[in-house]
């Protein structure tokens, strides 16, 4: 007996659900975590979390722009958000006598706010499992083409009976587990946001590229903005009769702050993750993609550094784009590194093994066999494609002269487009990265990869130096006069141009060799792994999987921890601003802060003024701006960044190393008092304590 309970125990152990902190779950359905919330100690219930009968947590949350989160924190529709995701923004604000990027923006009154075109901000009404409507007349034995056409069908009129009548309403079908499940998601989209506030770059970018994806961490990252709605509350294009938006819900804003083992939560929208793909994916990121794309972006990046030191006006051209290279640049070298020392591939083959088993003689037999077929018919064209987009579509004339082609006959359009562009653009830089990279995808990638008029012209040219010297002599869009000249009537000799002829036999190669094979194995890959995410809950029955990351709401909830980046290294989980001042130095263009910063830490008192945390939520790329709540549901923090060495978590999470990095409120009511001195904002907060 006594054997058996130990057996019993020890087989419980083995199927145990996933640790605690892994994990991004369906507001909806959070009735199903909350028991395991509230034991790690979470105060609150699912309905305060979610709920369609009463105004909750999910009503103070929205999908800021199309990528990030933000949160309400007042009635009067003031809205937290980072400042990278604000970036945009504020940058089309500034200009050389209003250089909010530098300066920073405070608005000291309404009438100050300032209106933003295109921004919007969605709140999820509500979100319901649709799954038999959308499935309706779908049977086995249907063609996959017309199952495609029956899903889409009931999809819109789901939507259009969902979107019928409410101002501003959109809607959306999202697939979750790879088709097993659809959701419908109604939200109302709001579309006249103003920005409030936000610190200079000095603090709310303060560490810049040198310690993105870094801890410690000292990034004041927010952007404060609010929303305005017509005189019904409901949403309305920019106009000055708008008003402040009354939203249903605002958080509250905690001042104790949190302190290391503290239960946080993080309600937000993570675009993209894939934790349930077989190895041979996880080994194509980890040990093919990644390091490649790595190493192409490492060129491209030392690059542009060696004339971005050499010239103060190169380092402002090229800064914005530096920064985004360099983002996903060391992003994935996190994930590579974390998918190798997890040894993913490894335990998903093992986890494979045990699976193949449990499904021999049934009907997911030879499934997981199928999946790698797939891939080894997937894997070179996808890295033929990824190549082309990390080589040749690096070339910054490449890419500017097939969108001028395009608007040869909107003059207005062509003209915005080539002011844009140089501004910012620096030709030894592109001259440099042209002879790298066309280099790069000639020696890296197979010959049948290729495409025919590339080896000919090069074997023409005799070398990529020739071909980069007479391209950039010739081409017509080195020269903004030029351009600013060409009209429809120039057609012809626009197709001549050679960065026109580079950019479209590259772009007819992949339309014609590339994307059909590429689009049909991942349709196949797509529908082999509806089986195979259905056959997994089977096999694990026992195990709570969450739904891949599709930028819909979630809940990840952790607390707040520390880690060990290596060996004999312990990372205390806050940082404060003696950090700041540690980092300051005026010659380091990353770690140069504000004099005003130094003033207000020179007059004492400020030594241990909370800036960041670490906790352990699961959060992705989306996730940026995201409410960080306590067990109470109050604001500590606001999400912006992960750590590097943890960034694997889109594909396996490793409570070792996976950490959110948040911005402490504590620290942005720090900088709106005594930097932005804009603290009238605090008398529409509401404090928890
Ligand atoms: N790593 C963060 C994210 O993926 C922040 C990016 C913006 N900050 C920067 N220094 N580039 O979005
Ligand atoms: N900075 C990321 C964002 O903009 C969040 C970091 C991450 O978790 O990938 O969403």
């Amino acid at each position: 007996m006594k054997k058996t309970i130990i057996l019993l125990a020890m087989a419980l152990l083995a199927i145990q659900p996933l640790r605690a902190d892994e994990g991004m779950w369906l507001p909806a359905l959070i009735s199903q975590r909350i028991d395991d919330m509230q034991k790690n100690g979470f105060r609150l219930t699912a309905e305060d979390i979610y709920s369609i009968n009463q105004a909750s947590l999910k009503d103070a949350v929205v999908l800021f722009g199309s990528g990030c989160t933000g949160e309400l924190v007042s009635d009067d529709g003031l809205l937290l958000t980072n400042h990278h995701c604000g970036y945009s923004y504020i940058q089309r604000h500034s200009s050389v006598e209003h250089d909010y990027l530098k300066d920073g923006f405070w608005a000291m009154s309404r009438s100050e706010e300032l209106p933003n075109r295109g921004l919007t901000v969605s709140f999820l009404e509500r979100m319901d499992d649709v799954t038999a409507e959308v499935l309706k007349g779908c049977h086995d034995g249907m063609s996959e083409a017309d199952r495609d056409a029956r899903i889409r069908k009931n999809s819109d009129a789901l939507i259009k009976k969902a979107t019928k009548d409410g101002k501003g309403l959109q809607a959306r079908v999202e697939a979750l587990y790879y088709g097993n499940q659809y959701y419908l998601f109604i939200y109302k989209v709001y579309r006249d946001v103003r920005l409030v506030g936000a610190p200079p770059s000095s603090i709310g970018k303060f560490g810049g590229e040198t310690d993105n994806w870094m801890w410690p961490r000292h990034t004041g990252d927010f952007s404060i903005f609010r929303i305005y709605a017509g005189r019904d509350n409901e949403p309305a294009d920019y106009s000055a009769d708008n008003v402040p938006f009354h939203p249903k819900r605002s958080m509250r804003i905690s001042r104790t702050g949190v302190k290391p083992g503290d239960f946080t939560f993080v309600y937000g929208c993570p675009g993209s993750t894939r934790e349930y793909v077989i190895g041979e994916d996880v080994h194509y990121i980890g040990y093919e993609s990644d390091p490649r794309k790595i190493a192409l972006r490492t060129t491209r990046l030392d690059i542009q550094k060696k004339y971005m030191s050499q010239s103060q006006a190169v380092r402002i051209q090229y800064s914005s784009k530096y920064a985004s290279v360099a983002n996903a640049w060391k992003k994935w070298q996190g994930e590579s590194k974390g998918i190798v020392r997890l040894g993913t591939v490894a335990s998903k083959k093992a986890y494979e093994a045990r699976f193949r088993e449990w499904a021999r003689g049934g009907r997911y037999d030879g499934l997981v066999d199928k999946l790698y077929g797939l891939y080894e018919r997937r894997n070179p064209y996808y890295l033929a494609s990824e190549y082309y987009s990390e080589t040749i579509r690096t070339i910054e004339l490449v890419q500017f002269a097939a969108q001028v082609k395009n608007r040869l006959g909107d003059a207005r359009a062509k003209s915005e487009l080539a002011e844009t562009f140089f501004k910012d653009y620096y030709q030894p830089i592109d001259e440099e990265i042209f002879e790298a990279m066309v280099g790069a995808f000639d020696s890296q990638v197979d010959d049948s990869f290729k495409p025919e008029w590339f080896r000919q012209t090069l074997a023409s040219y005799g070398s990529v130096k020739a071909w980069r010297d007479d391209l950039f002599a010739r081409s017509i869009f080195t020269d903004k006069a030029r351009v600013l000249a060409l009209g429809e009537e120039d057609a012809a000799a626009v197709d001549q141009d050679p960065a026109i002829q580079l950019s479209e036999a590259f772009a007819a190669w992949y339309s014609e060799q590339i994307s059909p094979v590429l689009s049909a194995v991942n349709k196949d890959i797509n529908l082999a792994y509806r089986d195979y995410m259905r056959a997994q809950m089977e096999f694990e029955p026992d195990r709570a999987f969450y739904p891949d990351a599709n930028l819909t709401l979630r809940v990840a909830y952790g607390h707040v921890e520390g880690y060990s980046p290596s060996d004999a290294i312990e990372y205390y989980p806050v940082s404060t601003l003696k950090g700041i001042i540690e980092k300051d130095d005026p010659d380091i263009f990353d770690y140069n802060i504000p004099q005003v910063l130094r003033d207000i830490y020179a007059e004492g008192g400020h030594d241990d003024q909370p800036v960041c945390f670490l906790a352990t939520n699961h959060t992705s790329g989306g996730n940026s701006g995201s409410p960080v709540m306590n067990a109470d549901g109050a604001l500590v923090g606001i999400n912006f960044d992960r750590v590097w060495e943890g960034t694997m978590s889109d594909v396996a999470f490793d409570p070792a190393f996976c950490r959110n990095i948040s911005l402490d409120i504590r620290y942005l009511l720090f900088v709106v008092e005594h930097v932005g001195h804009a603290s009238y904002l605090f008398d529409e907060m509401h404090f928890a304590d």
